[in-house]
């Protein structure tokens, strides 16, 4: 019998996830069988529950259950615990093992998809909910010259950026803190591509050669890389390479293989294009 694994979302039916996943396996020749599952918002701990007594092996989280994941596991890896959320799960027995790929995804899409490493650079980081705080951690230990967190509430980027206060300290602040500030990526992790709205950005922040990554996708280009390009930007990228990075981050966790991606996001690029 096929091993199983799902997603868990609300909603959760335009999910690529098993579409990715289903590629991946076909590559490695993995045995797996990939769901979703659309959770009640008030049913997530009683469906994973039932999905590991059924024999599930592993779960991808996607939204708004990465912080109850958090809450359901028994063992965390570091960069779930830094997270304070979890994109992935391993079942074993009793065992609920949590996990979080999305930073890993992020950095493997810009370093090595994008060509664009953070070591040295300039990044400013849109948003302060699960989204960017998912991602501070393996943006500092990519060593980027400076971070900043911005954020329509300062005083969310402001606790954000404190609680990862270390050898490279991120700064928070608002969008009106922003003018004067020139940066070499900027990050969006806002919710606001979703309403299509723009965060309130001041002119002037792209650096020249900057890219500007919005982790949002879809068939149009977003109001932010929309608003990027028009200011200069040099490069615009979405998150489509993010989403397919951090399942390949899954994948290996469960089963020990990191697969090709390139195959995988080109195939999603072309249906999202057709
Ligand atoms: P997620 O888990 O997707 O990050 P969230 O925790 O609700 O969702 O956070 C949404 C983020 O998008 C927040 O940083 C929010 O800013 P505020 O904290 O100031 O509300 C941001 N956001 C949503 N809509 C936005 C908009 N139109 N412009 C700027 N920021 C926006």
């Amino acid at each position: 019998m096929s091993d199983r694994y799902c997603v868990f979302g609300n909603p959760v039916g335009h999910s690529k996830s098993p579409a990715i996943h289903a590629a991946f396996a076909a590559q490695c020749r993995q045995d797996i069988r990939y769901e979703a599952i659309l959770v009640p918002r008030d049913g997530f701990a009683e469906s994973v529950r039932d999905f590991a007594a059924a024999g599930g092996r592993g779960a991808n989280v996607t939204l708004p259950f990465k912080e109850e994941a958090y809450g359901l596991t028994t063992r965390l890896s570091a960069r779930a615990e830094l997270a304070g959320a979890v994109n992935t799960m391993v079942f074993h027995h009793a065992d609920v093992f949590g996990d979080n790929t999305d930073g890993a995804g992020l950095l493997f899409d810009l370093g090595v998809n994008l060509s664009c490493p953070i070591a040295g650079k300039r990044v400013l980081l849109l948003g302060a909910g699960g989204a960017a705080r998912g991602v501070v951690g393996p943006l500092l230990d990519a060593r980027p010259a400076n971070l900043v967190i911005a954020n329509r509430a300062a005083a969310r980027a402001e606790d954000l950026a404190q609680r990862f206060a270390g050898a490279t300290s991120p700064v928070g602040c608002g969008y009106t803190d922003l003018p004067g500030m020139c940066f070499d990526v900027v990050i969006n992790a806002t919710s606001a591509s979703l309403g299509g709205e723009l965060p309130p950005l001041p002119s002037g922040i792209f650096a020249p050669g900057s890219l500007a990554y919005d982790m949002m996708y879809g068939r149009e280009a977003t109001p932010f890389l929309a608003f990027a390009a028009q200011q200069g930007a040099a490069r615009l990228a979405d998150g489509l390479g993010m989403l397919v990075e951090q399942a390949a981050e899954a994948f290996l966790v469960w089963r020990g293989i990191r697969p090709a991606t390139a195959p995988v996001l080109a195939m999603l690029r072309v249906a999202l294009e057709r």
